[in-house]
């Protein structure tokens, strides 16, 4: 007997209120709205509120989740949380989750850090486990408060990144919807064109007085952007290759939300036009490992995925990491 179809039953998503633009920025270091909305398709970005954790716009989002998926919290039995703005380095994020939203104590709860691939390696990991037949929902989330691990002092990494999260629901398929395929990379050896390189652990994160050092994103953008066009078109590629899928039947993209320039080029590549690409980058920036289940929701709630729609999600991030998935609704 082969696995058990599973599809994504329900989505949600989540952003703070607080919005900060692009001539905000122009405030707080040396850039204009014409050069960052020019290079990257950003306008303005989501930031949490100081007593806001990941944890809380993760429960957030999966309460819409489940909302949408018809089932109860009681249902959930397992919740991953991708992530690399953790509450703490220990518990998981996703234990902070289940106590929010009051889940059940049979549920398993984990964190996963594969930087902006999180949300795809997290979907794997919950279609394996559901697969496994020991375990019928899963909450897979995507959240970042990114804000905390910018430089708000260097304006080549801190008009990039936004905050929130996106959440879905994986079950038993009910009917033709259902995950059809994922595939996952990393190349450890790009790992220092992107880090956040201090954890605390280190002795080197140390300073003379034993105080820890306020980690920060540093990024080598050029080899980034580059790596970023080139990776997310094999892992488009393959994974239709591997389903026997050309290019013009997926009816919808979703693309990680970093650059429109990156995406318009993934466009050319795959030869697809604009329209097929579901973007909202604009609004949000750079999520992280929220940004494909953030535009997933937002795409299924303004009705461009319909039900029976086939799409293509795909990303990349540090690691460097990369993956895509396919997705009957
Ligand atoms: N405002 C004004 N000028 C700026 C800014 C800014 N915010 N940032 C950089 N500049 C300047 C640079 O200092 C440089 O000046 P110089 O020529 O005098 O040295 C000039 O603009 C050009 O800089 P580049 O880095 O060459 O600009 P580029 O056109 O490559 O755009 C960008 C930079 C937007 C970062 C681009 O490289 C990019 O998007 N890369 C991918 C980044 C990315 O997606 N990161 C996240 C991916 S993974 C994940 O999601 C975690």
């Amino acid at each position: 007997m082969g696995s058990p179809a599973i599809a994504i039953l329900g989505t949600g998503s989540y952003a703070p209120a607080r919005t900060l633009t692009n001539d905000d920025l122009s405030k707080l270091v040396d850039t204009s709205n014409e050069w960052i909305f020019s290079r990257t398709g950003i306008r303005e970005r989501h930031i949490a509120a100081k007593d806001e954790t990941t944890s809380q716009m993760a429960a957030a989002a999966a309460r819409i989740a489940i909302a949408d998926a018809g089932i109860t919290t009681a249902d959930i039995d397992l919740i991953i949380v991708a992530t690399v703005t953790p509450d703490m380095a220990m518990p998981s994020t996703a234990c902070f989750v289940q106590n929010h939203l009051g889940a059940p104590g049979h549920a398993a709860c984990f964190d996963l850090n594969a930087a902006c691939s999180g949300f795809i390696y997290a979907l794997d990991t919950a279609w394996a486990m559901l697969g496994s037949g020991r375990y019928r929902y899963a909450l897979v989330i995507g959240a970042e408060r990114m804000s905390t691990v910018l430089d708000w002092t260097d304006r080549t990494t801190c008009v990039l990144f936004g905050d929130g999260a996106g959440a879905v629901v994986l079950g038993p398929a009910r009917g033709t919807a259902q995950i059809i395929g994922t595939k996952l990379y990393a190349e450890g050896a790009h790992a220092d064109l992107l880090c956040i390189p201090e954890t605390g652990c280190s002795p080197s994160d140390q300073t003379p007085g034993g105080l820890r050092k306020q980690p920060t994103i540093t990024m080598k953008g050029r080899e980034i952007f580059k790596n970023a066009v080139r990776e997310m078109e094999q892992a488009a590629r393959e994974i239709l290759h591997q389903h026997h899928l050309e290019p013009s039947a997926i009816d919808c993209v979703i693309p990680h939300q970093a650059n429109l320039r990156i995406i318009a080029s993934i466009g050319q590549h795959l030869k697809l036009p604009p329209e097929r690409f579901f973007v909202n980058l604009e609004r949000y920036g750079n999520t992280s490992a929220a940004s494909i289940p953030l535009a997933l929701d937002e795409a299924r709630s303004t009705g461009r995925i319909k039900p029976g729609d086939t799409t293509l999600m795909v990303a990349f991030g540090a690691g460097l990491t990369y993956g895509s998935a396919l997705v009957r609704w």
